[in-house]
């Protein structure tokens, strides 16, 4: 029977555990968006896990929502991402790049001075952001116009070729926490009139859109999407996530995306909702360990387990999980600074 220490296989990606390392944003990118040194000592030291799926990352300057988030728009960030992608592999690790376009949810500030902040409605998140100067309330944005909505989809495009060309495995759609394809997907930030607003279909659509335009670069079997039915982060507001995910779920289950990453965050039974209405390959996220991680693969379905908390302060996780080792704990104070204290300075454990 399979579980978190067998191989296995998301999509074309072979794994040798199903212990993925969870997407996690640490704000250690230079001020240009460029993936830094310490980032490749970083991920470096996590390459045992099963699949490491890197922090969000902004596919275009209009999609940077965070101070010294990374991006993968240039050369000069393809290269840097490149370095990390080899390192990686040296030491017998796969790569996925998650994909986030912030859209509404950024400070100008934040993104370099010719970038806007765009969404589907001109209607602002509540809430505020993690600026160079401090916290600030979310920038208002600009609705995008129908015309313009193609060319963000290309965007998506773009940089899953921009992500291959770094040596990538895979690419990931970032689709939950209220980023631009959550705008898209909820009736609260989305009141559009044209084909992309009203109906959940029109809804839909963008997320949809954009699976194919990321799937054109390579195959679908290359592209995972991470979503988290009724999470309401980010001032995401829908009545009805069920029926929103039961609809996206039935929406992308033809494409045969190389897996569906779930974070389990809301009261809504998403197992049952896979189960039903996804025939992929899915990980689950949110709060596992050694036993119910196990559990989650051999009686719940889902192909591997992701973990990110764990993974902060113990880089050498598949051993302390395999060998029931005791776990280091994260500094909080650090997780968005920009050195190396707290972050690739977490030691494997010593005994
Ligand atoms: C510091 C930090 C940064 C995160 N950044 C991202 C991110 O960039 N993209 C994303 O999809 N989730 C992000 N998350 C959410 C995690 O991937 C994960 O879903 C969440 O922490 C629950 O998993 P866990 O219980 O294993 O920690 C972040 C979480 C933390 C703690």
């Amino acid at each position: 029977m399979s579980n978190l220490f067998s191989s296995g296989q998301l999509g074309r990606i072979k794994v040798n555990n199903r212990i993925i390392m969870a997407p996690m944003t640490r704000s250690r990118a230079d001020a240009a968006g460029n993936p830094t040194p310490m980032m490749l000592d970083y991920y470096r030291q996590r390459a045992s896990a099963g699949l490491i799926i890197a922090e969000g990352t902004y596919p275009s300057e209009n999609g940077k929502g965070y101070c010294r988030t990374p991006g993968i728009v240039n050369q000069q960030q393809i290269d840097a991402w490149g370095e990390i992608t080899a390192a990686v592999r040296a030491e017998g690790g796969k790569m996925v790049l998650q994909i986030m376009h912030c859209g509404r949810c950024s400070h100008a500030d934040n993104k370099s001075t010719t970038a806007e902040t765009v969404a589907p409605s001109a209607i602002g998140a509540e809430g505020e952001v993690f600026t160079e100067a401090g916290m600030k309330p979310f920038s208002a944005p600009r609705a995008l116009h129908s015309d313009e909505i193609p060319q963000v989809i290309e965007e998506y495009r773009q940089a899953t070729h921009n992500a291959y060309a770094a040596g990538f495995d895979g690419v990931e759609l970032h689709a939950t926490s209220g980023y631009l394809p959550a705008q898209f997907m909820s009736p609260g930030s989305n009141q559009r009139s044209d084909h992309y607003g009203g109906s959940l279909e029109n809804r839909l659509r963008f997320v949809v859109e954009t699976l194919q335009a990321m799937a054109s670069v390579d195959g679908a079997d290359r592209v995972g999407i991470r979503i988290c039915p009724g999470f309401p982060f980010n001032d995401v507001k829908d009545p009805d996530p069920k029926e929103t995910f039961e609809g996206l779920l039935s929406a992308i289950d033809p494409m045969q995306l190389a897996y569906l990453h779930l974070m389990r965050a809301s009261p809504l039974d998403v197992y049952a909702m896979v189960q039903e209405f996804f025939s992929g390959p899915f990980i689950i996220n949110g709060g596992y360990n050694r036993i119910s991680g196990d559990k989650a693969i051999a009686e719940r379905g889902a192909a591997a387990v992701s973990f990110a908390t764990l993974y902060i302060a113990n880089p050498d996780l598949v051993k302390r999980l395999h060998d029931d080792l005791p776990m280091a704990e994260p500094d909080q104070a650090t997780l968005y600074t920009n050195t190396t204290d707290g972050y690739s300075e977490y030691t494997n454990y010593s005994g």
